[in-house]
């Protein structure tokens, strides 16, 4: 049965002509640039400013930047896959529909759940870090409020103890970003655009100072570069390169959001030569970043002091200047919002092509008459981001991230190999380098990123698995556009 289908039309084709009925709907308003700060802006923010220090503390002390360049590496193949898929198909909905393309419903969404994951889970990291550099700022000038965060109540999960919280920046942060998504997307991509820059300059100036810093006082780095690859404490994840490894899967949430370029396909002026542009320029962008960021981190502070809530912030007062302490906080503050932005952004979309494919009710995809946004949506899911964001640690809700991220990139890499072998004949304006070695590499690095994750993030990511194929099974399989469609054209074949 599936054969026959798969014979009666390309299942991109069709999915293409989905997108094509559609595509009114959604403004284009982006160009090449808007679409690099567009994945700077999701790529660059609670990774690098706050796992970092909770990674390199944790898991990997200052080996944290081997872990930094295996889950880059990780990243550029799994990018160059998606560059393919973005400028072949420039449907809104990213890896979902490529998934969908090759590989049928079930998997599509399997990988659409994941990214739900990615995107919700992911807003509600970046607003717990983004309430720890608030908390840093008002430090600084000697406010300390009790309320928040306050350790509120302890979660016994299995055996592993979670400290839960209640974190009123970080809810109120996700409502505000809630409304900025619900009156446009033009509104918020320059909004993005200037926290973009902020972010970046503050990144750059952390650099510059480290540097100078380190010119005159090698002698008080040295140490804690040493040694580098801490001696692992007897269990898997625990310094040595197990922690290497586990450090990589949580600090791999840093690099995520070059994948949302592609979730704004629909909303791009020239989808098939900007989408790879964007993707793999602010992929590599923040790639050298996160090299020197982290590297002169775990000079200037010992890795063993890093597991608090701002530690660029903490690095910065190591180097003495005031100034310099109050703009970390207020580029984090301001550059983590992107952020926020951006996933609520690519999960609005994610959503509303699926609730076109008919695999989720009809008020998913709904449009607002005036504001031409996926406005329910929206809502809904900053309400649930915002309730994540108000309980669960970072570490936690980081790693769950990582999980749904690096399932949908293996699937990815999967998908382009896939694809070549059913339709070599498809035009693609991009094509991965390499291929099946690139996507090949990019599913091992992937699987073995999940792989060094920890239990509790693994049962978190079981549950929502679970929950989502009950959702597949009694409502979305019953309802898909798609299948609908291609049993169609399989029937007018027959005839
Ligand atoms: N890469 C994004 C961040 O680090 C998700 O916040």
């Amino acid at each position: 049965m599936a054969s026959k289908l798969f014979a009666t039309k390309p299942i991109p084709t069709i999915l293409s002509e989905a997108a094509e009925q559609h595509e009114h709907s959604l403004k284009r308003a982006l160009g090449p640039i808007n679409l690099v700060t567009l994945g700077i802006g999701a790529i660059i923010g609670a990774g690098i400013f706050v796992l970092t220090g909770v990674a390199a503390a944790q898991f990997a002390g200052p080996a944290i930047v081997i872990s930094f360049i295996i889950a880059g590496i990780g990243c550029v193949f799994a990018g160059l896959c998606y560059a393919e898929f973005a400028s072949m198909l420039p449907i809104a909905g990213s890896a979902y529909t490529y998934g969908y393309a090759t590989m049928g419903e079930l998997v599509a969404w399997i990988i659409g759940w994941a990214l739900v994951l990615e995107y919700a889970f992911g807003a509600a990291t970046v607003a717990v870090g983004w309430s720890g550099f608030v908390n840093s700022l008002l430090g600084y000038f000697g406010i300390r409020l009790p309320f928040n965060p306050t350790p509120a109540l302890t979660l016994s999960l299995f055996g592993h103890t979670i400290a839960a919280k209640v974190d009123i920046f970080a809810l109120a942060a996700l409502i505000v970003i809630t409304i900025v998504l619900v009156v446009g997307v033009r509104e918020s991509a320059n909004f993005n655009s200037a926290a973009v820059m902020i972010k970046v300059s503050v990144v750059l100036i952390f650099i510059a100072l480290a540097v100078m810093f380190a010119t005159g006082h090698w002698s008080q780095m040295l140490p804690n570069w040493h040694p580098f690859i801490p001696k692992n404490q007897g269990h898997f994840g625990q310094f040595g390169w197990s922690g290497i490894m586990r450090g990589a899967g949580v600090v791999f949430f840093a690099y995520i959001g070059f994948d949302a370029v592609s979730t704004a396909a629909q909303e791009a002026r020239n989808p098939q030569k900007d989408m790879p542009f964007g993707i793999l320029g602010s992929l590599v962008v923040c790639t050298v970043l996160y090299i020197l960021v982290s590297g002169l981190l775990t000079g200037l502070l010992n890795y063993t002091q890093l597991n608090v809530a701002a530690p660029v912030a903490d690095g910065v007062k190591v180097i003495g200047k005031g100034w310099a302490v109050v703009l970390v906080d207020l580029g984090a503050i301001a550059g983590l919002a992107s952020v926020m932005l951006v996933m609520m952004l690519g999960q609005s979309r994610v959503l509303y092509t699926m609730a076109h494919d008919g695999l989720l009710w009809k008020w998913v995809g709904r449009i607002h008459p005036r504001f031409r946004t996926p406005y329910l949506t929206s809502i809904v899911v900053g309400a649930f981001a915002a309730f994540l964001a108000a309980f669960l640690p970072i570490k936690l809700l980081g790693e769950l991230v990582s999980l749904g991220t690096l399932l949908a990139f293996t699937i990815v890499c999967l998908g382009v190999w896939v694809m070549r072998v059913r339709h070599p004949e498809m035009a693609r304006p991009f094509r991965t380098p390499l291929v099946p070695l690139v996507p090949i590499c990019g599913m091992v690095v992937s699987l073995a990123l999940m792989l060094s994750l920890d239990a509790p993030a693994w049962i978190g990511f079981g549950s929502w698995l679970i929950f989502g194929l009950i959702i597949y099974f009694s409502y979305s399989r019953k309802h898909s556009v798609v299948r609908q469609r291609l049993e169609a054209s399989a029937a007018t074949v027959r005839k």
